[in-house]
């Protein structure tokens, strides 16, 4: 094929030839919407760190479940700030905290809507590391232990998918079994298999105030330079039972999404992290970049690369755009 006899661009010239030649759906069927709950009751407060992203409390659940449904958006994911936090973090496996009222909520005003728990207790603990600490280093067993009570309370209130963040090694078996011999066996297991220890979740842990007082979290995720290890974390996360796996965060990892989508054969997850939604909304904002344009142009980006599903700050004002 050479130029003149092939020309590319014959197959450019019009919208109807374009289409054609597509390669890439982006859909709303692919789109996961992030939800911050916290305690109180009437809050629907803006969150200063991400424009147009709120803070819900749990009353509003019903209402904001119902318009994401409506919008065909499939799936939630559920972030939680306690009303107390202390070392170990154990609001988190408190039957009554907030992201318990808010799965009860949600599921009772729209069954048919995927409810995801984010299961980690950075949120949850007044040091802001992901679990117990022992002298500064996050102890991976003790953590263990709460997490699974943790996933134990969310698979009781009723949640479908328990997805913990936390990098801790042998979560996903230990969630698994836990799960299995309490009877949950239909509860599934999105591992946040290949996260990265990212400045890009700045924006999240101003909203979830979970930004640890000491020290950061590369003693447990991932270093940016790595991916055979991404391999490493997804065959391990496989063999242990996860039902999806996650590479975070996306924009940045694109090359590290590709090879796990070409590697794994279970449904591979993109999470599109706050610090990549701030920076689009506040070029936008200042009017240096078309936001619907980029945003398509973005979350087409993660599809490309093999991403199955995106969890994506963007997916309501997607949704609400591609219904009109
Ligand atoms: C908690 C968690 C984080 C994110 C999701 N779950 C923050 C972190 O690891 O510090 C980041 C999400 C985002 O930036 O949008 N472990
Ligand atoms: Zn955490």
């Amino acid at each position: 094929m050479q130029f003149p006899d092939y020309r590319p661009r014959r197959m450019r010239r019009t919208v109807g030839l374009r289409r054609m030649i597509r390669e890439t759906s982006l859909d709303i069927g692919s789109l996961i919407y992030p939800i911050f709950v916290v305690p109180g009751t009437k809050i629907r407060q803006e969150i200063s760190s991400m424009p147009g992203q709120y803070h819900y409390s749990v009353d509003q659940m019903a209402d904001l479940s119902k318009e994401i449904y409506d919008l065909k958006i499939p799936a939630v994911i559920l972030f939680g700030i306690p009303q107390n936090k202390d070392s170990v973090g154990s609001e988190a496996w408190n039957d009554n905290g907030v992201i318990q009222k808010a799965i009860r909520t949600i599921k009772k005003h729209t069954p048919e809507l995927v409810v995801i728990a984010d299961a980690c207790f950075c949120e949850y603990t007044d040091h802001g590391h992901c679990g117990v600490l022992d002298n500064g280093y996050l102890n991976n067993d003790a953590s263990l232990e709460n997490l699974i009570r943790t996933s134990l309370s969310y698979a009781k209130a009723g949640v479908d998918i328990i997805a913990p963040s936390g990098m801790l090694d042998g979560f996903v078996a230990e969630c698994r079994s836990a799960l299995d011999e309490n009877n949950y066996t239909q509860v599934a297991i999105m591992a946040y298999s290949a996260k990265y220890a990212s400045a890009y979740y700045g924006p999240f842990r101003d909203a979830a105030m979970s930004t640890p007082h000491e020290g950061d979290r590369k003693g447990y995720q991932m270093d940016s330079a790595n991916v055979n290890e991404a391999i490493r974390e997804i065959t391990l996360d496989t063999s242990e039972g996860a039902d999806i796996v996650m590479v975070k965060p996306a924009l940045a990892y694109l090359d590290v999404i590709r090879v796990v989508s070409e590697e794994s054969d279970l449904p591979v997850a993109a999470y599109n992290v706050s610090g990549e939604y701030a920076a689009l909304r506040a070029a936008a904002d200042r009017g240096w970049l078309d936001y619907e344009r980029v945003v398509d142009e973005t979350l087409l980006s993660i599809r490309r690369a093999g991403a199955d599903m995106i969890l994506t700050y963007h997916a309501k004002e997607f949704a609400k755009r591609m219904d009109r």
